[in-house]
């Protein structure tokens, strides 16, 4: 008898699909859906449909993300009778303007929006912050529905209800908390970013994990190649977890008057650095950098050296930058930070990766901090 082909044993049956989630956001203002799926097939129409009965749909997009995903979606709206107009704004953190917002409104109202129509940010933070501005403010409010697609975006942007827009001033100056009907993530969408937009997004997923949650910094420690190489369970269980932790944060105090301050873990200092590299940086890449220095910056408090370590290790993992003495950080951003009370802010200090404490810094011995620490 001829030895049985060694290929036959090989043969396994296939992996199962990774589990889909629903998760709900619930606040004092809002109840809402995150879903999050593998593909961006008829369950999006569903969601967007059954989120927005009535209403005329406003796409909002950027030009990148209208080029790969706008068509598909208006044609199948328009497919289950949805009337639908498409609106993109240049792509990047220049479109996040009032001017941009202004233009946006004249295009609306051009078109007659009313009260009972809705907005889709289609999109990255970008995108997702200025549609759920302008939605929150044309016409006093209409409805919108998020649709991100970038790791960022899903992780965190797309849910809350912050919404903005950057002043010369400083980044996110002038916005609205204005909940969304419903926030729905395609992993499709999210594969079509680049590897560098998706490493930035994975940024807040170490943000949350490293405020609230030991487990799921250990995970994206274990799992960042897997991660970064758009593994799906991994992925899936990772932004779901991290949006879940979010939405506990927001349902508990969604107009940031104590405890969702720790969602701005990494952003004082992360936001400077941002404002000084004019934008060239991403945000999640500036943040990441934040969370390093404001770690290093509890280490002059007493603070164990252990998180700096940790938080670098999981930086380089991820590919994200890790050193921020070159970095060009703009010290009049930091003494404008919008968090600010006085001349202090309410800085989130991690103790241990896990664990988050809020403390009262002021302003200037964290901008000498910063100071002393380029100057080296
Ligand atoms: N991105 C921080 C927050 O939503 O509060």
């Amino acid at each position: 008898l001829a030895p049985p082909d060694p290929a036959l044993k090989i043969k396994t049956a296939p992996a199962p699909e990774p589990v889909e989630r629903r998760l709900c956001v619930t606040t004092p203002s809002a109840t809402y859906n995150v879903e999050l799926r593998h593909d961006a097939g008829a369950w999006l129409i569903d969601a967007i449909d059954a989120a927005t009965p009535n209403a005329r749909l406003f796409i909002l997009t950027d030009q990148t993300v209208a080029a790969l995903h706008a068509d598909a979606l208006t044609r199948a709206l328009v497919g289950r009778g949805r009337q639908v107009t498409l609106h993109s704004v240049p792509a990047g953190e220049g479109s996040k303007t009032l001017e941009t917002a202004s233009r946006l409104y004249d295009e609306l109202l051009l078109a007659g929006v009313c009260r009972t129509d809705a907005v889709v940010a289609l999109g990255g933070g970008v995108v997702g912050d200025l549609a759920g501005f302008v939605a929150s403010t044309i016409l006093r409010g209409i409805r919108s529905v998020q649709v991100p697609t970038t790791t960022l975006a899903a992780v965190d942007a797309s849910v809350g209800g912050k919404t903005a827009v950057n002043s010369p001033r400083g980044k996110n100056l002038i916005g609205t908390f204005h909940q969304p009907q419903a926030v729905l993530i395609a992993r499709e969408h999210l594969a079509t970013q680049n590897p560098r937009q998706h490493a930035a997004g994975l940024a807040e997923v170490v943000k949350i994990a490293a405020t609230s949650d030991a487990l799921l910094f250990e995970r994206v420690e274990r799992d960042a190649k897997a991660l970064l190489e758009f593994a799906p369970q991994p992925l899936l269980d990772v932004i779901a977890r991290a949006v879940e932790l979010k939405a506990l944060v927001v349902g508990r105090d969604e107009r940031e008057q104590g405890e969702r301050a720790i969602l701005n873990y990494g952003h004082t200092i992360g936001h400077a650095i941002e404002s000084g590299e004019r934008f060239r940086l991403l945000h999640g890449e500036a943040v990441m950098l934040g969370m390093l220095a404001e770690a290093e910056w509890a280490v002059t408090q007493g603070g164990s050296p252990k998180v700096v370590e940790r938080l670098s290790a999981l930086a380089k993992a991820l590919a994200l930058p890790t050193s921020w003495t070159a970095a060009r950080i703009d010290l009049g951003a930091l003494a404008l930070d919008k968090k600010r009370q006085g001349e202090e802010v309410r800085l989130p200090v991690v103790p241990k990766p896990g664990t988050v404490e809020l403390r009262n810094v002021s302003l200037e011995a964290l901008a000498s901090f910063v100071q002393r620490r380029t100057a080296t």
